[in-house]
Order: C-alpha cells, then sequence, then structure tokens
C-alpha cells in the first residue's frame, strides 16, 4: 500500500491528491469554489454540491496525472466521510467508492478534522506522544490530547463561533468578502491594535479550561463598526482593491481584533501545555496560515521547550494530501471501510469506534 488517493469535498473545496508512504504529496490539486459562493458572503449548501459534481473528475484526474499509470497507480482511495455538509460530502464519498470498485482497492474514510491533523506530515518526522493538537479552521476549533497513535481525547472545543467563522462575519460586514481570515491578516500587519481596542469579556466556562469562545470578541466587533461609524468597503471590490482602499479604521480594527483571537488561542493553548506537558504540538486549519498566530506558537513553542509543528498553509487549508495521509496511516493499522459507508455530517473526532 504505497500511493493513497485522497479526496476531499465535505466543504468549498473540491480535492484530490495522491500521496506516497503517507509522507510524499506527488500531486495535491483543489479547486476552490470561493468565486461562487463570495457573492452570498458565505458557503451555500446547493452550490457547493453542485459544483462538486461539476469538479470531482476532473480534480481527480488531474491528480493522477502525476502517477505513472495514472489510475492504475492508485493502491488505495481515502476519503472525507464527515463532519460537513452532507450533499457536499455525499459527492466525494460517491466517487471515491465508484473509484475504489472499480480499481479492486480499498476504501477508508477519513475524519475531516483527522486530516487536519495529519497536514504537517509532509514536513516533518515522525510523531512523540503525548501530543497535543489544536485545529483552527472556518468550522472547527478544537483542541485535542493525543496520548497514542489515534487516541483522541477532545479536551476543549469552542462554545459557539469557531475562529475563521468570528473573522469570515467580522470581514464580511467591513465589506471585505468572503473569505474573510486572509485579507483580515494582511489589513492587521498595517493597523495599530491599541487604537481600537475592543471591549468584550471573555465567558467563564466552569470545568472548561481549555473550551474557546469567539462570539462575545465577533459581537464587540461589529459593536465597534456601528459606534465608531467606521464605514465598510463598497460591494465588490478585488481582494487588491480592497487591500489598497481600506481606511486606517479597518485596519486597526483588524490588528485589535487579531490580537484578542490568537491571545485567546494562545492562552488556551499554553493551559494545555502545562497541564499535559506534551512531548509535540501539532496545529492545523485554515486559521493556522495567519500570520501572528504562526509568530505566537514560534515564540510559545520558545518560551515552553515543545516542538510545535505548524503546516505549510498550502496544507492547512482544505485538501486533500492530508485525507490521503490520515488514510495511508489509517490503513496501516489495518483499517478499511465497505461499501456501506455514509457521509456522516455531524461526526466528532472521538465518537465512531474507527476513530477512537
Ligand atoms: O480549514 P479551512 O480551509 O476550512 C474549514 O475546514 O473550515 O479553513 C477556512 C477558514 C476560513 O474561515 C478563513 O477565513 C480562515 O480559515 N483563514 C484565515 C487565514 N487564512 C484562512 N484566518 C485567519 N488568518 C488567515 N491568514
Ligand atoms: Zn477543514
Amino acid at each position: 500500500m504505497r500511493v493513497i488517493l485522497g479526496i476531499e469535498t465535505s466543504c468549498d473545496e473540491t480535492a484530490a491528491a495522491a500521496v506516497l508512504d503517507g509522507r510524499q504529496a506527488l500531486s495535491s490539486i483543489i479547486a476552490s469554489q470561493i468565486a461562487f459562493h463570495r457573492a452570498y458572503g458565505g458557503v451555500v449548501p446547493e452550490i457547493a454540491s453542485r459544483q462538486h459534481l461539476d469538479a470531482i473528475a476532473e480534480v481527480a484526474e488531474r491528480a493522477v496525472a502525476a502517477l505513472p499509470g495514472g489510475f492504475r497507480g492508485v493502491d488505495a482511495v481515502a476519503v472525507t466521510y464527515g463532519p460537513g455538509l452532507v450533499g457536499a460530502l455525499l459527492v466525494g464519498l460517491s466517487y471515491a467508492k465508484a473509484l475504489a470498485l472499480t480499481l479492486g482497492v480499498p476504501l477508508i474514510g477519513v475524519h475531516h478534522i483527522e486530516g487536519h491533523v495529519f497536514s504537517t506530515a509532509f514536513e516533518y518526522g515522525d510523531w512523540a506522544y503525548p501530543a497535543l493538537a489544536l485545529i483552527v479552521s472556518g468550522g472547527h476549533t478544537d483542541l485535542f490530547r493525543i496520548a497514542a497513535p489515534f487516541a483522541y481525547e477532545r479536551l476543549g472545543h469552542t462554545r459557539d463561533d469557531a475562529a475563521g467563522e468570528a473573522y469570515d462575519k467580522t470581514a464580511r460586514r467591513l465589506g471585505l468578502g468572503y473569505p474573510g481570515g486572509p485579507i483580515l491578516d494582511r489589513l492587521a500587519q498595517t493597523g495599530q491594535a491599541d487604537r481600537a481596542p475592543l471591549t468584550y469579556r471573555a465567558p467563564l466556562i466552569p470545568d472548561a479550561p481549555y473550551d474557546f469562545s469567539f462570539s462575545g470578541l465577533k459581537t464587540a466587533a461589529l459593536r465597534y463598526i456601528r459606534e465608531r461609524e467606521v464605514k465598510p468597503l463598497p460591494e465588490g471590490l478585488s481582494r487588491d482593491e480592497a487591500l489598497a482602499q481600506a481606511s486606517e479604521d479597518i485596519r486597526d480594527l483588524a490588528a485589535s481584533f487579531q490580537q484578542a483571537v490568537v491571545g485567546t488561542l494562545i492562552g488556551v493553548l499554553e493551559r494545555a501545555i502545562e497541564a499535559c506537558c506534551p512531548r509535540l504540538v501539532v496545529t492545523g486549519g485554515g486559521v493556522a496560515c495567519n500570520s501572528a498566530l504562526r509568530q505566537a506558537l514560534a515564540a510559545l513553542s520558545r518560551r515552553k521547550g515543545v516542538e510545535i509543528r505548524i503546516p505549510h498553509p498550502t496544507y492547512a487549508t482544505d485538501n486533500a494530501a492530508m485525507i490521503a495521509a490520515a488514510g495511508y496511516a489509517r490503513l496501516a493499522r489495518g483499517e478499511r471501510h465497505d461499501w456501506s459507508l455514509e457521509p456522516a455530517p455531524s461526526l466528532r473526532l472521538g465518537d465512531s469506534p474507527a476513530h477512537r
């Protein structure tokens, strides 16, 4: 079992990748649907399913073009089967089943978040345990303790908005388009956080020291926009135009918002490092692209003397190479799924017997 074809269609990216031995990405093709969703300010499930249907065959063909035998060079198919949008998951899962059946190779369903946990596999070596994993994306903000391979214990999660979701909603109000994280990150680098103080109190969550909450911060940012009469940018600007035309107020707010998000994430992770004494910390998810978070993680690693792995940005956001890497590890311990595998839109890591 050497070459795994990964398939990922859980949200708004149609992705396929061929990965050798779980470590080397031979190809990683991503067809982004962002342009189709932008006008609505977020992902529209029906549009996502239709776009996946249109794109999946070509994306998979491009992924196997890197293999000498094309599809015949695939030893197994790994596919995201949850969590995510049910219609979107169904497209990838149906395609993966049909392909695995035709090729006569094993099928393995992968938990999307476990995929993110494996997103540093292409740049780093073996794991050390116990490990912590901080996964921060548009749909999830989760912290896991991993005592041994595949033994996930969810220490904490967001009680309301995911960190990326808070970015997206704040950016939308400022007329910055979707997704909001990358552009707010760029604007934050040119703003001054102390000129835009945000008043909010992180909720006290008894007995849940590793939980996150971002909706209070998001509301504080929206209140700031209203009270200070921060003018949003006009609709329909390109990213470069928005970057050039954003006011000082918007830049300062972006800096202040970013400082608060990063502060929250680092605060919880630091507490978990002190309590769990991990030998390794891995991170993943779209928000792991954030420049301030990456710097703060590097500083935390030095301060605590623990290795913190951060994926390359192409593997931090949704992709299929991470799904293939996780699938490879599962197959290597003898797991596989049969043709009855169904999409599991609200699957939690640790919920299913296959994912303990
Ligand atoms: O992992 P991902 O591609 O999809 C999900 O599984 O949700 O993450 C997408 C999220 C979006 O909310 C996007 O705004 C955020 O990641 N994001 C960022 C940055 N790049 C992407 N957030 C903050 N700073 C960034 N540089
Ligand atoms: Zn994701």
